[in-house]
């Protein structure tokens, strides 16, 4: 096995590890990520999930190129629709993800980060989407999760000249939410922190309205935010919320 998940209280941690290829995503590992999204989708005591490499040279370096080469166009085409598919559970699992990333985070590796909710990179890290190198263009989402992050003028330069994005510009851009200097795992377990306290239905709800901030029309949009919105506060935790608030007290959710 090439992805590990375990637990760290509330949190899931799985990890790419296979460092002696720098974490590159061979189709069976492509298919124990989607097992382990999979598997943190049914854990009911899990709050946030967070996504690492091995090793402390590479988050991961890609698709695995060994593999790609003499393939027949559908198989290719297969492989592309396959990273898709088990990157996209992400975007429904019911709770949100961190990449933290740990070094190089290259084509289908920055793929895998873009798909999370959130990124941290150490300031070592650097992403890239280098397919054009390879006479390929990105095909685990790239071409569309970059844009909506980045916006599509700096989008297009980096996936056209398929150049390295430093950790720093990498914040300074909107790519990654912040550069961490210390540890890592310290600081992503402080980040997930920041929101894990709150209602897990309401945490959702916001994503699902925010996401759909990228692919729909502004009056659609505010629909699907008033309908969230209201799901909201039928919950008990609005109650909890808003009686919490004054009665000067912190609120306890209990997710309901
Ligand atoms: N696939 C398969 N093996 C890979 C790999 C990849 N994407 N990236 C690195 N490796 C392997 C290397 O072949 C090497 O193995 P060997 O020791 O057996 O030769 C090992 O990992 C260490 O790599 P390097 O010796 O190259 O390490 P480096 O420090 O000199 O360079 C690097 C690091 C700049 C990241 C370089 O490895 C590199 O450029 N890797 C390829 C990055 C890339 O092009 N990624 C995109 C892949 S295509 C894709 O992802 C398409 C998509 O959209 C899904």
């Amino acid at each position: 096995m090439h992805v590990e998940l375990t637990k760290q209280g509330d949190i899931a941690l799985l990890t790419l590890n296979r460092p002696e290829a720098l974490n590159a995503l061979s189709f069976d590992i492509l298919q124990q990520i989607g097992s382990a999204i999979d598997e943190v989708a049914s854990y009911n005591d899990v709050r946030a999930l967070i996504i690492t490499g091995a090793g402390d040279k590479a988050f991961c370096a890609g698709a695995d190129i060994k593999e790609l080469r003499n393939r027949r166009l559908i198989d290719q085409k297969r492989g592309a629709e396959l990273g898709q598919a088990m990157f996209a559970k992400l975007d429904r699992l019911p709770v949100a993800s961190i990449a933290l990333v740990n070094g190089y985070a290259f084509g289908g590796g920055a793929e895998l980060a873009m798909a999370c909710t959130f990124r941290l990179a150490s300031s070592h890290a650097v992403f890239g989407l280098p397919e054009v190198k390879l006479g390929l263009i990105p095909g685990y989402g790239g071409t569309q999760r970059l844009p909506r992050l980045v916006g599509e003028s700096r989008a297009m330069e980096i996936i056209m000249t398929g150049r390295n994005v430093k950790a720093d510009e990498a914040e300074r851009i909107g790519l990654v939410n912040r550069v961490v200097e210390g540890d890592l795992m310290e600081a992503g377990l402080e980040f997930a922190g920041k929101f894990t306290r709150y209602s897990l239905p309401v945490l959702e709800f916001a994503r699902r309205a925010v996401q759909r901030a990228g692919d729909t029309s502004l009056q659609e949009g505010l629909q699907v935010e008033a309908d969230l919105s209201t799901l909201a506060y039928r919950l008990n935790d609005a109650e909890e919320g808003m009686a919490a608030f004054e009665e000067k007290r912190r609120a306890e959710f209990k997710d309901g």
